[in-house]
């Protein structure tokens, strides 16, 4: 009984006690033998129907190159979601309701025979809104993308004309181009075939409940809103951290590196969302149009400014919890030579009222000492007078820490006096933490993407200009290192925080790195 009430608090938590209004559909997921659906997509579409908040009624269909049947298919899912369901051990009713919705569809998407059998399977259902309301999620290669969206648009499984009670959205995993020419080239094929509200592209961390919690925290409470500026905040610091190496993912790595794999997308958006203005409404467009403007107000790095900028770093062999790891270059599918950075520190200026003069500082690596992302504040100095004034009081700045993962929290740090005679001063911390604020379980990230992607809203999607915005800033830095290779400075023992040039970063400035275990407050 106490497991079906934790596990009723758990969903209801999850989906904010509100049913989204979505109209019954069919999800299509592209690459169902993949890794994304079984540890990611379906998990979260199990929570959405646990949660009651899957349309009714609703089919999942999975479509791949491999031989399968409906029921082999549903076996790989359910031991999947064993080992990856957020809500414990899957209840056996509810799952045998739950594979009812499921079944697989066997085809080459390079082949049209692959798309007619979907559209047969299609329309053996029995409510015409199952075929015709169509959500298609392409977790497949990125070189297949844009000819996935012709070849569904040719066979008629989409359309561009806008339908009165039909509606057909194709959603795309990142990355999204691997520069600003094949993003645009993306971007012209896939808008020939689909309307740009037809297109969901993803970033999976828009979908993670602190990430969104951003704008809730800044623009509605007037106390913070009104400090961030540059009137109050010395420097901010956004740092997302993994403890993991590139594992079995070289080959894919080889072709992105840090800077294409996380700063382009997961933090770029977490800087607009830190520094953006407040949208004239909460609208999709009108929260993008701020984002965008902000991405385009961020100062292009100068070559010659490259080097004091930004630090790229590359991990070789070295100890993470008492684990040996094996050096970037070692790793399965790296070349021998490979100079892909592993490692990115930058300082960023963003050039608007708001922000003039103060540095924001995004840095993102694997192998490093532990796995947080999180956004620092760092307020201004009090002046040098009084309790500053004394040449041996520790009087630090304040701070706002928002903890997006793990241990999800806000932060503020403070001083105080310690009790007693002496005038001592010491740090203090103000804490929020989602756990024993809002209930036990902070909800996945796809449940709620997937649930916006069916209800037709795109607040916490990519858009077009957004995806190319990014890539111009990002482009600029890849061809700046050009071929060069990495230097000696450049490297860094895996469970360490980075290469040394990464605190030169900050020291020309007078900052240093605040590292996200320093702020443990457990
Ligand atoms: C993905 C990157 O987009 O994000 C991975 O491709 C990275 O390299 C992952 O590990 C990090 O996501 P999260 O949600 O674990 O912070």
């Amino acid at each position: 009984m106490e497991e079906l009430n934790q596990l009723d608090e758990i969903l209801s938590c999850r989906s904010g006690g509100e049913r989204r209004d979505v109209a019954p559909c069919t999800i299509v997921i592209f690459g169902a033998s993949g890794d994304l659906t079984s540890r990611k997509l379906v998990p979260a579409l199990y929570h959405l129907f646990l949660g009651k908040q899957l349309p009714e009624p609703c089919r999942i269909v999975g479509v791949a190159r491999r031989e399968k049947t409906d029921e082999s298919w549903r076996a790989e899912l359910r031991a999947a979601l064993v080992e990856f369901a957020r809500s414990g051990p899957v209840d056996a009713a509810e799952w045998e309701r739950f594979e009812k919705l499921i079944s697989y569809c066997q085809g080459d998407l390079m082949d049209s025979a692959a798309y007619q059998s979907l559209r047969e399977r299609l329309k053996d259902f029995e409510d015409a809104q199952l075929s015709k309301n169509l959500l298609f999620y392409l977790a497949i290669f990125p070189s297949q993308f844009s000819e996935v969206v012709k070849r569904l648009h040719g066979q008629g499984l989409v359309q561009k004309e806008s339908q009165e009670q039909h509606w057909q959205r194709v959603v795309i995993e990142k990355p999204f181009g691997h520069d600003l020419d094949s993003a645009q080239r993306l971007n012209r094929e896939i808008t020939g075939y689909l309307h740009e509200k037809q297109v969901f592209r993803i970033d999976h961390y828009l979908g993670k409940e602190t990430v969104q919690n951003i704008l809730a925290f800044r623009f509605s409470n007037a106390i913070f809103e009104n400090l961030w500026t540059r009137d109050s905040v010395d420097h901010v610091q956004i740092t997302v951290s993994e403890k993991l190496g590139v594992g079995s993912r070289g080959g894919y790595y080889e072709e992105s590196g840090a800077l294409r794999d996380m700063v382009q997308n997961h933090l770029l958006q977490v800087l607009s969302l830190v520094a953006m203005e407040p949208p004239v409404s909460l609208d999709a467009e009108a929260i993008r149009d701020e984002k965008v403007k902000l991405l385009r107000s961020i100062r292009p790095l100068a070559a010659e400014d490259m080097a004091k900028q930004v630090i790229r770093g590359q991990y070789f062999g070295g100890r993470v919890d008492g684990q040996q790891r094996p050096a970037y270059r070692g790793e399965d599918r790296v070349d021998p030579a490979s100079n892909v950075e592993t490692y990115v520190a930058m300082q960023v200026w963003i050039d608007n009222w708001r922000w003039s003069g103060v540095p924001f500082y995004l840095r993102t690596g694997k192998n490093l000492p532990l796995s947080a992302s999180e956004v620092r504040v760092q307020f201004r100095p009090i002046p040098n007078v009084l309790f500053a004034a004394n040449p041996d009081a520790a009087v630090d700045a304040n701070s706002i820490v928002l903890r997006l993962q793990p241990n999800e929290s806000i932060c503020l740090g403070f001083n105080g006096k310690f009790p007693g005679s002496s005038s001592r001063l010491g740090r203090v911390l103000m804490d929020f933490r989602y756990d024993t604020g809002f209930g036990a379980y902070t909800p996945e990230a796809y449940e709620r993407l997937l649930l916006e992607a069916m209800a037709g809203d795109s607040t916490l999607f990519i858009r077009r200009d957004e995806v190319e915005t990014s890539w111009a800033f990002v482009d600029g830095i890849r061809a700046a290192w050009g071929e060069q290779p990495l230097s000696n400075r450049e490297f860094y023992a895996a469970g360490t925080w980075g290469p040394e040039a990464a605190d030169a970063l900050l020291s020309q400035c007078n900052h240093r790195w605040i590292n996200p275990q320093e702020l443990k407050h457990d």
